[in-house]
């Protein structure tokens, strides 16, 4: 079973969460320390770099590094060359794909999109 793990600050990514219904961790600012165990897809909002930090140190705690099979990033297009710009930082230092982006609390096509992403990347986590 792929799971999901997310951070929201102001509810958005949050929202876009509870729209597909999945039964997804939220990582906190209050303890981030939390070992996922499985593998699982993080999903993200896009600030300054040090707005992240508790993000990071999910990431960095037991397995968690290992367990990241995709990252998908909520942010807004506005800011152009920097849009989901923490998303893809990780995707990239953690060499695992951007499997998904979405602004807001994403639309309905994207809620839809995203449900699909997950049960494709359930079915290539299981073959193995
Ligand atoms: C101070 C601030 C900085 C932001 N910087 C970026 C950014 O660099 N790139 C981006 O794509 N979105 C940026 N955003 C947009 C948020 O990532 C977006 O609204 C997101 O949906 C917020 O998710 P959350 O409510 O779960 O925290 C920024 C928003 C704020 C308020």
């Amino acid at each position: 079973m792929v799971q999901v793990a997310y951070y929201s600050i102001t509810g958005q990514t949050q929202r876009f969460i509870e729209k597909t219904g999945i039964d997804a961790y939220e990582i906190t600012d209050a303890d981030p320390f939390h070992e996922m165990g499985a593998p699982f897809i993080l999903v993200i909002p896009t600030y300054d770099d040090d707005m992240m930090d508790p993000v990071i140190d999910f990431l960095g705690y037991q397995s968690n590094h290992r367990e990241l099979v995709g990252v998908a990033g909520g942010g807004n297009r506005n800011f152009n060359d920097l849009y989901i710009h923490n998303a893809k930082d990780i995707a990239q230092g953690l060499h695992v794909p951007i499997v998904f982006d979405f602004e807001f609390n994403g639309t309905m096509a994207d809620v839809k999109k995203f449900k699909k992403v997950v049960q494709e990347l359930e079915l290539k986590t299981t073959e193995h």
